[in-house]
């Protein structure tokens, strides 16, 4: 920021507040009734009973008044409608794709990606992958391999979300013909949110190129992940650029909307090839809606092209990226375990070292839980035991676009802080009903 203390003082949200939403903290003992009715699983909080809420930064966000006002020039046609036409410009002219395609939302993408691309028992090698895009390979009898790199232990490198180079380049050649394709997810949901180098990236090309594979990234936070390229590895570089060289690096991308794209819902998927285009368009008339609009009505497309204009803008990013290191470094100076250094929505807390007397009793959900109680703070519970990308459980704060300041994230810290005082008193919890697959967002538990 340019004032005479430099980046001494906390940066300021660089937008004003023109519509509020009333929010209200329920009793104490009423918290602990909806925990309970809950299942102990946060993704199970009815929302109106929740103060502030970080289970996730997807589709949470708030809108600009020009996404606001935008919205009314909705072209609410059956096909081929004039927001498409809007979109397909705005994605080309970021990521550089001739080929574009909405969806639904993220999961919509990858399903219908997963059933062109994955073969049975084929593997699919990745920096890591998100619950969804696990399920979503599993789901037609592949392997999904997280390869994260080895400098993940080093504590002040950056770009823990890369990918292992050594360990990608042995899978490939041991196993060129069972490798269908290399996924790169930017920033890397599943190692903290920590974004990928421009370096890695462009060996993975090279790798990618030596070995006749497709590189896809799943670039939901494309725009954080540019940014800590920008701030740490080629400041030289616009934002634009870097986002360009980020996406020329694929052969396919898809995206879910409702994270960088500032959006309530949608994805997209781009393709450089007519041939991809057109065998997806069909897939995608199948599941999602016409191709023009993949199931989602003109406005939200219009809305999506704006975000997706929105996020790239250096003032917004440099808050973005700095209100996460500010909640972060409030609990690293508590002592609390958390990933370090930080990512880009999120900061993770281990709740295995954290709650590391517990012997068996999911220590996420526990630990979440008590957080709701404590504060009325909704947080998430990513990997372990339910997750099967081996991680441990993390309790995942993530913050929503341009919705909290730095005064509820302090109340947030306060509650925390808390509950880890009284953590030895933290009861472990057995499962009393799990799904087939995607058991992180539906299983409940009991207290044991
Ligand atoms: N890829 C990544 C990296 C994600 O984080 C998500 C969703 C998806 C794909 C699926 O997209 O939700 O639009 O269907 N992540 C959410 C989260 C659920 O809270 O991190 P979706």
């Amino acid at each position: 920021m340019s004032c005479s203390n430099g980046d001494k003082i906390l940066r300021p949200e660089p937008f004003r507040i023109k519509v509020v939403e009333r929010v209200s903290l329920l009793p104490f003992e009423e918290r602990k009734r909806v925990i309970k009715k809950a299942g102990f699983n946060p993704f199970l909080i009815p929302s109106r009973d929740v103060f502030i809420d970080l289970l996730s930064d997807s589709g949470t966000c708030a809108l600009s008044n020009e996404q606001l006002s935008i919205l009314m020039l909705g072209d609410e046609s059956f096909s081929s409608q004039r927001g498409y036409f809007y979109l397909i410009e705005k994605v080309k002219e970021i990521t550089g794709f001739d080929y574009v395609i909405p969806c639904h939302q993220g999961r919509g993408a990858e399903n219908i990606l997963m059933d062109m691309l994955v073969k049975k028992e084929g593997l699919v090698v990745s920096n890591g992958l998100f619950e969804t895009t696990r399920a979503h390979i599993e789901m037609r009898g592949a392997e999904g391999i997280d390869l994260p790199t080895p400098r993940i232990k080093e504590e002040d490198y950056l770009f823990k979300g890369d990918i292992s180079l050594r360990k990608l380049r042995n899978i490939l050649k041991s196993a060129p013909k069972k490798v269908n394709f290399i996924l790169i997810t930017l920033t890397n949901n599943s190692q903290g949110g920590r974004p990928v180098s421009l370096h890695n990236l462009r060996k993975v090309r090279e790798i990618a190129d030596e070995f006749r594979k497709p590189v896809v990234l799943d670039a939901s936070r494309f725009a954080e992940n540019a940014y800590f390229i920008y701030k740490h590895e080629l400041p030289g570089k616009s934002i634009r650029a870097i986002v360009r060289e980020m996406f020329s690096l694929s052969d396919i991308f898809y995206l879910s909307a409702k994270k960088n794209g500032l959006s309530h819902s949608g994805a997209i998927i781009g393709v450089k090839s007519r041939r991809l285009y057109e065998n997806l368009s069909s897939l995608t008339l199948f599941f999602e809606g016409f191709p023009s609009h993949g199931g989602l009505p003109d406005r939200d497309l219009l809305l999506i092209a704006k975000g997706l204009e929105e996020i790239i803008d250096e003032e917004y990013l440099a808050f973005r990226i700095e209100q996460v290191k500010f909640l972060g470094e409030k609990l690293r100076e508590a002592g609390i375990p958390v990933l370090y250094p930080f990512g880009g929505h999120a900061v993770y807390i281990d709740a295995e070292k954290l709650l590391s007397h517990f012997k068996n009793g999911f220590p996420g959900y526990a630990f979440a839980s008590e957080v709701y109680v404590e504060g009325g703070v909704r947080v998430g519970v990513f990997g372990g035991k339910l997750s099967g990308g081996g991680t441990p459980e993390y309790v995942r704060l993530a913050i929503p676009h341009r919705v909290y300041t730095n005064s509820h994230l302090l109340w947030v810290v306060d509650a925390v802080k808390r509950v880890v005082e009284r953590k030895k008193e933290i009861r472990e919890l057995a499962l009393s009903y799990s799904p087939p697959r995607l058991r992180t967002f539906l299983a409940r538990f009991r207290q044991v």
